[in-house]
């Protein structure tokens, strides 16, 4: 049977690479695969380098799919487009590293034929749309606590060898999702408003990933207070309300609004996500001491994000990238910087090109 693409290209072929392969699979024919670490598992057999194509392959590849560590997203964009200047390429999140997001932009405007996206599946989560639909619903005028935590213990993965972001810390794992959901929380105008604010920042670094925990509280000018969370040592503070035995990765949401409180539990079980399960929801609505709402909202919205991001760079109309999360993170990440520079917390890391 005919499938809609014919060749899609696989930069970085670790984790999210295999997702990737895996949820483009029964859309594509082929699949070019570069990555340096030669395992026996993948299929075709990687390139190890962009380099190491064959010229032809830049014209072919329908769309690029870059998920690589961080600091090699940028590097890989640009050879891809000077091999294509029209090439479609999905980059993960976060895009590119502080000092490459001017590169970025000036390349973007150089090969303005290309069209490329990045990745920010909680865009399209059904469980935010949910919750915020929620807020509309009851007439919540105003917040008083929107709490957000995505927490996991990151240390198996990387003794096993997943790739070190020593650049962000854990600003470059899950806080580009924390701040996908705030923004639609927020709304455009308390967004913007949110964006501009300086936090209270609480961090433990870490002499290896810079910052491996990281509170951040804010005020909103109308008084809602602001708290996200994320750790990578696997400590959760905001409490969960569904009791998983083997809760892998807790990725938490709260909303208080006088005595209601909205509350939803992403997708849990993290690791079986793609072997057959749907993505598991929890959202629930208590009233004081009276839950008034309980459902599961069976989402899997990173495979429906993939394809709809796919789709759209297929479109004439293939909408912009919103840089507002990366600046925020780039914002926050210069505050930790300034503090560990401070004080002598953590080793100086790049702060451009070598
Ligand atoms: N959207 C999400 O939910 C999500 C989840 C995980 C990771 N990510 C992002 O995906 C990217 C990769 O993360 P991961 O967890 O898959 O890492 P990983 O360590 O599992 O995989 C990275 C792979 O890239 C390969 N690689 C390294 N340098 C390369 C190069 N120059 N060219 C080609 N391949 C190269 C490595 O050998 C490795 O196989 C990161 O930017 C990360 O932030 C996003």
């Amino acid at each position: 049977m005919k499938k809609d693409v014919e060749l899609i290209g696989i930069v970085g072929c670790g984790k999210m690479g295999r997702i990737y392969r895996k949820v483009f699979d029964p859309l594509c024919d082929r699949f070019v695969i570069v990555d340096p670490r030669t395992a026996d598992d993948l299929e075709p057999r990687p390139y190890a380098t962009l380099g190491d194509l064959p010229g032809d392959l830049f014209h072919r590849v329908q769309v690029w799919c870059i998920c690589t560590p961080t600091e090699k997203h940028f590097e890989s964009l640009e050879t891809i487009l000077s091999g294509n200047p029209r090439a479609r390429v999905i980059v993960e999140k976060p895009a590119c590293l502080s000092f490459e997001v001017d590169p970025f932009h000036a390349l973007l405007k150089n090969y303005c034929e290309a069209r490329v996206l990045i990745n920010r599946q909680y865009a399209d989560s059904r469980a935010v749309m949910e919750m915020v639909n929620a807020l509309k619903r009851y007439d919540v005028a105003h917040v008083d606590l929107i709490r957000i935590e995505f927490s996991k213990d990151r240390r198996p993965d990387i003794d096993a060898g997943r790739f070190v972001d020593s650049h962000f810390g854990v600003l470059g794992y899950e806080w580009s999702h924390i701040l996908t959901i705030i923004q639609q929380l927020l709304g455009p105008d308390d967004w913007a408003t949110y964006c501009d604010l300086s936090s209270e920042l609480q961090a433990t670094f870490d002499g290896l990933q810079f910052v491996s925990e990281l509170e951040e509280r804010s005020v909103l000018p109308a008084g809602t207070k602001i708290r996200l969370r994320s750790s990578m040592l696997g400590k959760y503070e905001f409490a969960s309300f569904v009791p998983y035995d083997q809760l892998i990765c807790h990725r938490y949401i709260e909303v208080r609004a006088g005595t209601l409180r909205f509350r939803l539990q992403l997708e849990p079980h993290d690791e079986t996500r793609f072997t057959g399960h749907p993505f598991e929801n929890h959202f629930r609505i208590e009233d004081g001491d009276d839950v008034v709402h309980d459902s599961t909202i069976l989402d899997p919205f990173l495979p429906r994000f993939l394809h709809l991001t796919m789709n759209q760079l297929f479109q004439p109309d293939c909408p912009p990238i919103d840089w507002t999360t990366l600046e925020r993170i780039i914002s926050t990440r210069n505050s930790l910087r300034r503090q560990a520079d401070r004080n002598n917390l953590v080793a100086p890391t790049r702060t451009g090109p070598d």
